[in-house]
């Protein structure tokens, strides 16, 4: 594993070495998409892009925070500050996890991000899970891994705000290559499945849209109320406990919208065991319209889509790709398409003629293996 070039650039700019170097994931969702708020499955794999952390232990109580991506820009602020509320940018998500961890010295942080951001790929669970690991290990604080993905989620939730749920910071630190995680999202209870495309001549193309609307966040806490209010309104313990049928004898109990909004969050959590289903059996054409079916769900039923993520899948879909959809929050980002290896530069051609033709920005395309999750490159001195 590459450290990035992250220890010369540390010891440029803090004038030490770093005590410990980590790195974690981008991820892509195969499929189970707003569901892990509902209690249900979801299938992510990591990508093998990473974000990179390097720490080092202070013999004061400043914390300093600096980003290859950023110059030689320094954040420093006192540990004594750290709480919720304390104005900032990106550094947040470092301090949010210091403050999950409850850590309680001084530390220099350095960060090099190689997960392209906005492109709904977690760059932010990576950067989350990165320094909680690179913590963990500095200050030895034995959490299991499990511990460590609910509090970068807690980060994510309470220091930044943002009402994620568990699936990003639980791939990027339990992911193991060649295969995709099955993450019950009730108790992070998980099982890698065999995720190889190659050796069936397949390619999953992962299209970056480059479209980010603003829409994102109030849109999400939305979708995650319209659920809260379906499990309350029904007297369940969440969406994992309805089957299709039970949701539509209730609709009398919901409004329209909430039935929609339950209808996705049901048939995605079905979906994603048939997908587990239809690859442990090597089916890939199941598996392509179990993505489709995904797709229109999130489009019509829980409406997070938008038009160049449309564009992408039906470009896609009628140039000959097995299946597709987007993946992620929604609302720009990224879709993926399981596509035959040697049809990939025709896609990408009709993809690219399809978002010219609507003036949109050009998409970007690449592909990754499925990865593995977070890693301690550098390990803490013993004291
Ligand atoms: C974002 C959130 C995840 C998940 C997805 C949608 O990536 O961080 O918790 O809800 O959206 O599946």
């Amino acid at each position: 594993m590459q450290e990035s070039g992250i220890r010369g650039k540390f010891e440029e700019l803090f004038g030490q070495l770093p005590d410990v170097i980590a790195a974690a994931p981008g991820r892509v969702n195969l499929i189970g998409e707003h569901i892990d708020y509902s209690d249900g499955y979801v299938l992510p794999f990591a990508i093998t892009e990473r974000t990179y952390a390097a720490v080092r232990r202070r013999s004061d109580r400043l914390v300093r925070i600096a980003s290859a991506q950023r110059g030689n820009m320094v954040i420093t602020v006192k540990l004594d500050d750290v709480r919720p509320g304390l104005k900032g940018q990106w550094e947040r998500y470092v301090l949010g996890v210091l403050w999950a961890l409850k850590i309680d010295h001084g530390v220099d942080v350095m960060i090099d991000g190689h997960v392209p951001l906005g492109a709904g790929l977690s760059s932010s669970a990576a950067l989350e899970c990165s320094v909680a690991i690179a913590l963990d290990e500095l200050f030895s604080l034995g959490f299991d891994l499990k511990a460590l993905a609910r509090l970068a989620q807690k980060a994510e939730n309470g220091y930044v705000g943002v009402p994620c749920g568990i699936m990003d910071q639980s791939v990027a630190l339990l992911a193991k290559p060649g295969s995709a995680l099955l993450l019950d999202c009730r108790d992070l209870t998980s099982r890698d499945i065999d995720f190889d495309l190659a050796s069936n001549a397949l390619e999953l193309l992962i299209i970056d849209t480059q479209a980010h609307h603003s829409l994102t966040d109030g849109a999400y806490a939305q979708r995650r109320a319209s659920c809260d209010s379906v499990v309350t309104k029904l007297g369940v313990q969440s969406m994992r406990e309805l089957t299709l049928n039970q949701l539509e004898e209730s609709q009398d109990l919901i409004t329209d919208n909430e039935f929609i909004r339950a209808r996705h969050a049901v048939t995605e959590i079905a979906r994603v065991l048939d997908a587990v289903q239809a690859l442990e059996s090597q089916d890939f054409v199941e598996l392509g319209h179990l993505l489709n079916a995904s797709h229109r769900s999130l489009r019509d039923d829980y409406e997070v889509s938008c038009s160049e993520l449309n564009t992408a899948v039906d470009s896609a879909i009628s140039a000959g790709a097995l299946g597709a959809r987007m993946i992620g929050a929604g609302f720009g980002g990224s879709a993926i398409a399981l596509i035959k290896a040697d049809q990939s530069q025709g896609i990408i051609r009709e993809i690219k003629i399809a978002f010219g033709g609507k003036g949109f920005k050009p998409p970007r395309f690449f592909t990754s293996l499925p990865s593995q999750g977070a890693q301690i490159i550098q390990r803490a001195p013993q004291i």
